[in-house]
C-alpha cells in the first residue's frame, strides 16, 4: 500500500530511519561499556521492542500497566515498570505476568512497597523491585544519599521482594537545556547524588546489580557514569521537534516520525484546512514555553489549531498553498503524547506502508 492511500490523520514511522537510531544508541552504550534498556513509552509497540532487544537491549522500561501487558504478551520478556502500582486489581494483573516474563517494578515508600509485597506474598512470589530515587526530577522517589539507602535496605528485608537496584531517572535535564555543555554541567551534582545513594547502599552491605536512569537529552552524558549499569532512552527512536532542538541529540538522531494529514479546504489564497487538530497531535509542549505546534514539512506554511478536528495552514505565499486532496506532513513537538493519541501507527519504507502496528494505550 502507497502511503497516499492511508486514512488521515495518522502516524507514519520511517523504518529506515528508526533503524538507525537503534543501532546508534546500541552502538554507542557498548562503546561506554553501559546497557540500554530503552524506554518503551515513546513507541507502546511490541513490534519496536523487539528491534531494540535484538540490538542488544538489556530488557525495556514501560510507563504503564498496559504498555508493559502489551509487551510481556507478545515476546518482550524483561520488562521494568518505571512507576509505581498502588491499587490491588492493577498489581494483581502486574503479578500476573510473572509467568510470561521477567518483570521488575519501581518503590519509593512504605505504602507501595508494602501492597506489592502483600499481594506477591499472597501468590507464593518473590517480585524484583528498584527503589526509585529522586536525583532532580522532584516527582516520586527517596532523596538520595542515606534516606533512599536505608528504605532500600528496609525493602531487602521484606518479604516477598527482591532488592535489585536503583532508579534514578533525571527527567528535569532531558529537554530543558538544548545547550550541551550546559546540561552536562547541570548533570554533574545529578550523577553525583546516584554515586552517593551507591556508596550508603555499600556501608549497608547492599550491592545494588541496576543502577538506571538516563533519556535521550543525556544519554552522551549518563552512559558510561561509574556506577550506572544501563540507561533508559525512549525518544531517540522517533525524534520530534523540541529533541532536534537539543544539542547533540538533534544532529545524532533522525526524525522518524511524522503525522499525516489531507487537506479538506482551501478557504482562501493563502488558508488551507486540514483534518489534525488536538485530537490528531498534541500541542502541550506551548504550556511549557517550548512550542508546541508541529513544524510543516512543507516550506513557507505553518499550523495553527483549528480545534479539536481541524488544523489551519497559514501560507506565506499563494504559490505555497496545498490544494484540496494533498497530503501534509509534519513532525510532531513531542513524539511520546503524539503517539499516544492514535489506536495505531504506520510503519513505512519510502513511501511503501510495510507494517500497521497497534498502539498500546491506556
Ligand atoms: C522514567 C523515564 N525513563 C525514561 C524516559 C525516556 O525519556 P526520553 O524520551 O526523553 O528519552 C522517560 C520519559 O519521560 C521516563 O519518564
Amino acid at each position: 500500500m502507497n502511503i497516499e492511500e492511508l486514512p488521515t490523520p495518522c502516524v507514519l514511522v520511517d523504518l529506515d530511519v528508526l533503524e538507525r537510531n537503534i543501532k546508534k544508541m546500541a552502538d554507542f552504550t557498548k562503546s561506554r561499556n553501559c546497557g540500554v534498556r530503552p524506554h518503551a513509552k515513546s513507541h507502546k509497540s511490541p513490534f519496536i521492542a523487539k528491534k531494540q532487544m535484538d540490538a542488544g537491549a538489556v530488557g525495556i522500561c514501560c510507563q504503564t500497566l498496559v504498555e508493559t501487558e502489551a509487551m510481556i504478551l507478545n515476546g518482550i520478556d524483561h520488562v521494568l515498570l518505571t512507576h509505581n502500582l498502588a491499587s490491588p486489581g492493577m498489581i494483581e494483573r502486574f503479578l500476573s505476568l510473572r509467568k510470561n516474563g521477567d518483570i521488575k517494578i519501581l518503590v519509593d515508600g512504605p505504602e507501595n512497597t508494602e501492597m506489592l509485597a502483600k499481594a506477591a506474598r499472597h501468590r507464593g512470589l518473590f517480585v524484583d523491585v528498584l527503589v526509585e530515587v529522586n536525583v532532580g526530577n522532584n516527582k516520586a522517589g527517596k532523596e538520595p544519599g542515606e534516606p533512599a539507602a536505608k528504605f532500600a535496605s528496609w525493602v531487602s528485608r521484606v518479604e516477598g521482594l527482591n532488592f535489585k537496584g536503583l532508579q534514578c531517572y533525571e527527567g528535569n535535564l532531558q529537554l530543558a537545556f538544548p545547550n550541551f555543555e550546559e546540561r552536562k554541567k547541570l548533570a554533574g551534582p545529578t550523577l553525583q547524588k546516584i554515586t552517593a545513594t551507591i556508596s550508603a547502599l555499600k556501608t549497608l552491605g547492599l550491592e545494588p546489580e541496576i543502577v538506571t536512569g538516563g533519556g535521550t537529552g543525556t544519554y552522551n552524558i549518563t552512559a558510561g557514569y561509574p556506577g550506572v549499569t544501563d540507561i533508559q532512552p525512549g525518544s531517540y527512536i522517533m525524534m520530534d521537534r523540541r529533541y532536534s532542538e537539543i544539542e547533540t541529540v538533534g544532529s545524532d538522531f533522525g526524525q522518524a516520525m511524522n503525522v499525516l494529514s489531507t487537506v479538506v479546504s482551501t478557504p482562501d489564497e493563502k488558508r488551507a484546512v486540514i483534518d489534525m487538530g488536538w485530537k490528531a497531535v498534541g500541542v502541550e509542549y506551548e504550556m511549557l514555553g517550548w512550542g508546541g505546534m508541529p513544524e510543516a514539512l512543507v516550506p513557507g506554511v505553518t499550523y495553527s489549531t483549528g480545534g479539536d478536528e481541524h488544523g489551519v495552514l497559514k501560507c506565506d505565499s499563494p504559490s505555497n498553498r496545498p490544494n484540496v486532496g494533498d497530503k501534509v506532513r509534519f513532525v510532531p513537538a513531542h513524539c511520546d503524547t503524539a503517539l499516544n493519541l492514535h489506536g495505531v501507527f504506520y510503519g513505512i519504507r519510502g513511501d511503501n506502508v510495510e507494517v500497521a502496528c497497534p498502539v498500546a494505550r491506556r
